[in-house]
């Protein structure tokens, strides 16, 4: 099985960034956390702080479901903002799930709107670097059914 994560902006500084809202663990760190928990799962990883950069990554990727079962997709603040991205998801192949360290739930009143969460297979949000692990696991669950 093969996985993809995008990042969106400002996750390159994870860990440092708002560590009150974001966690004090770097990408760097949760992907080797969850390479060694799934050693079987190929997981790559891209990050952009530009729009344009993830949807020309998230049209390379998903279109080539021989290539990729699954993007786990936080696009931070392009998540409330970015029709492109949410009609880049509706253009591809390849299933995309939300994630969100945060529980944009809980947060101001424009971090509550999604444009991309209807388009995707499901949202995972608020558990932090985990976040990214449930999402993982979810696409491993909905891989075992459908095989
Ligand atoms: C975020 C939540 C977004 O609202 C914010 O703009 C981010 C990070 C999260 O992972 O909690 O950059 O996507």
């Amino acid at each position: 099985m093969k996985l993809l994560i995008i990042n969106g902006p400002n996750l390159n500084l994870l860990g440092r960034r708002q560590p009150e809202i974001y966690g004090c663990e770097s990408m760097e760190s949760c992907l080797d956390r969850l390479r060694r928990r799934f050693p079987d799962v190929a997981i790559d990883y891209f990050q952009s702080n530009h729009e344009g950069g993830i949807i020309d990554e998230l049209h390379r990727r998903g279109m080539d479901p021989a290539g990729c079962d699954g993007i786990i997709l936080n696009a931070g603040a392009y998540t409330h903002t970015s029709l492109a991205i949410a009609d880049a998801i509706s253009s591809i192949e390849v299933p995309v799930i939300e994630v969100h360290l945060s529980n944009v739930a809980s947060r101001e009143p424009i971090r509550r709107t999604s444009l991309i969460g209807g388009v995707c297979l499901g949202v995972v949000a608020g558990f932090g670097t985990d976040s990214y692990r449930l999402a993982a696991e979810a696409f491993m669950e909905r891989l075992q059914k459908n095989s």
